[in-house]
């Protein structure tokens, strides 16, 4: 299974230093961009928790695609409900894209609010922010229902279930290649158990949990 850790911007410098040598080995981490440096060189995989929608050029404070794969980062995590008020469709679309096109693997995530409606909101996400990606082999779809990320509740394992098979009826029907399918979503050590039960899982994205390296090797191993 897959297990990405999204710190967000919720370390110091001072609490990566123990952290960052304390993983497990087979997790991608998503640090806060300043300290990527010092999560280089160990055995688990980094992704950028954003990533620009342009190339090299006159944009700062954006980091690009390329400069990305550069450095030695693997994945860019995309359209993140804490980013897409500041940002578009379109905008998530072109940073997709550009991923792609610099070998950087997409962690995309969407997911619902309360009160919208799940199906056409995910439905609206993934065809525009995947339109013209040739193959989803290289992306990675998180589902993150808004109202479960840092409230501690999740949905059943049942309605999990049923939008994964909706997210995978979407992109088998628009989209050639296989996208894996993650939940995210105030996932811990103690809904761990319950969680990974769901049949076609792939794994999970997990914030707050995954910022105390003892929590986040607990969650691992409970899924090995
Ligand atoms: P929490 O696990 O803190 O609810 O956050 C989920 C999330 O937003 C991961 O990207």
């Amino acid at each position: 299974m897959i297990v990405v850790g999204n710190l967000k911007t919720y370390m110091t410098y001072k609490d990566i230093i123990e952290y960052k040598d304390n993983i497990p080995d087979d997790v991608i981490v998503c640090p806060t961009s300043l300290y990527i440096p010092y999560f280089l060189n160990h055995k688990y995989e980094i992704g950028i928790q954003d990533i620009s929608c342009h190339d090299l050029g006159a944009h700062t404070g954006d980091i690009c695609a390329l400069q990305a794969k550069e450095f030695g980062i693997k994945y860019a995590l995309i359209g993140h409900s804490e980013r897409r008020n500041k940002e578009t469709d379109d905008e998530i679309n072109k940073k997709i894209l550009k991923s792609l096109e610099n070998n950087l693997k997409v962690i995309l995530c969407v997911g619902e609010n309360k009160g919208e409606d799940l199906k056409s909101k995910l439905q609206y996400q993934l065809l525009n922010d995947l339109k013209g990606v040739t193959n989803l082999d290289n992306v990675i779809i998180a589902y993150e229902p808004i109202w479960c990320i840092g409230t501690g509740v999740t949905p059943t394992n049942l309605q999990i279930e049923d939008t994964i098979n909706f997210i995978q009826t979407i992109i088998q029907t628009n989209f050639k290649g296989n996208a894996k399918i993650l939940y995210g979503g105030s996932v811990d050590k103690n809904n761990i158990n319950t969680l990974k039960q769901i049949d076609n899982i792939a794994g999970f994205l997990i914030g707050k949990a995954s910022t105390d390296y003892k929590y986040l090797k607990e969650i691992v191993d409970s899924l090995r």
